[in-house]
């Protein structure tokens, strides 16, 4: 039996897409079964729908708190038998109750070479902007686990990406995709699924 996946998305969905395009070959030990957002415009979740994929939508402003919110994370997770969640540009924190909850069982993907550029308030183009505006020469991609420490749990996979001259935060963020993340999460996510088949 694959390891049944959730997804966690709140915008464009493009590292979605690689783990889909990735099943049945990179990802072989894990099936994705559900992708989440927590925004009703995230455009990943027409990608989760065009794969035949079952989405549901579940946001903080519906909930009414993050006790609320996660409670019902929690719930579609269990209906689905949720074993491993990916976050895949998912834009909001989870709480220290929510991450003990899946120990070793919640990855993410960030985009810079973790311990730069991460934390709270360094997510999508911020994490670029920053990188370029401090000047380091070298970025590049991370995949950890998820813990309640933002971006601070154990790394699981980097790929270091190459700042060329005129780089924008637009075009840093393509190649930091094209080059690391979306070929690291789906081997990141194969590894950690082949793991919990031991
Ligand atoms: C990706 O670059 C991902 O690494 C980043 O947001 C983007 C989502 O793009 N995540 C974070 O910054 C999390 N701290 P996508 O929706 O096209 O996958």
């Amino acid at each position: 039996m694959k390891t049944k996946i959730a997804v966690f998305v709140s915008g464009g969905g493009t590292n979605l897409q690689a783990l889909i395009d990735a099943q049945g070959k990179t990802l072989v030990s894990g099936e994705i079964v559900l992708v989440v957002s927590n925004n009703p415009g995230a455009y990943a979740l027409e990608r989760a729908k065009k794969a035949g994929i079952d989405t549901a939508l579940v946001t903080k402003r519906e909930c009414g708190s993050q006790a609320a919110f996660e409670a019902k994370l929690k719930e579609i997770l269990a209906s689905h038998g949720i074993q491993l969640i990916v976050l895949a540009g998912f834009m909001t924190i989870l709480s220290a109750d929510f991450t003990a909850s899946y120990p070793r069982r919640i990855l993410n993907v960030h985009p810079s070479l973790i311990p730069s550029f991460c934390g709270e308030g360094f997510y999508g183009l911020r994490v670029h902007e920053a990188a370029l505006s401090y000047g380091v020469k070298v970025t590049g991609a991370t995949v950890h686990f998820v813990n309640e420490i933002p971006d601070g749990g154990e790394i699981i996979a980097q790929r270091a990406v190459y700042i060329e001259p005129g780089d924008t935060p637009e075009t840093l963020q393509r190649r930091v995709m094209e080059q690391a993340e979306w070929v690291l999460l789906p081997q990141a996510a194969e590894q950690v699924c082949a793991e919990l088949q031991k």
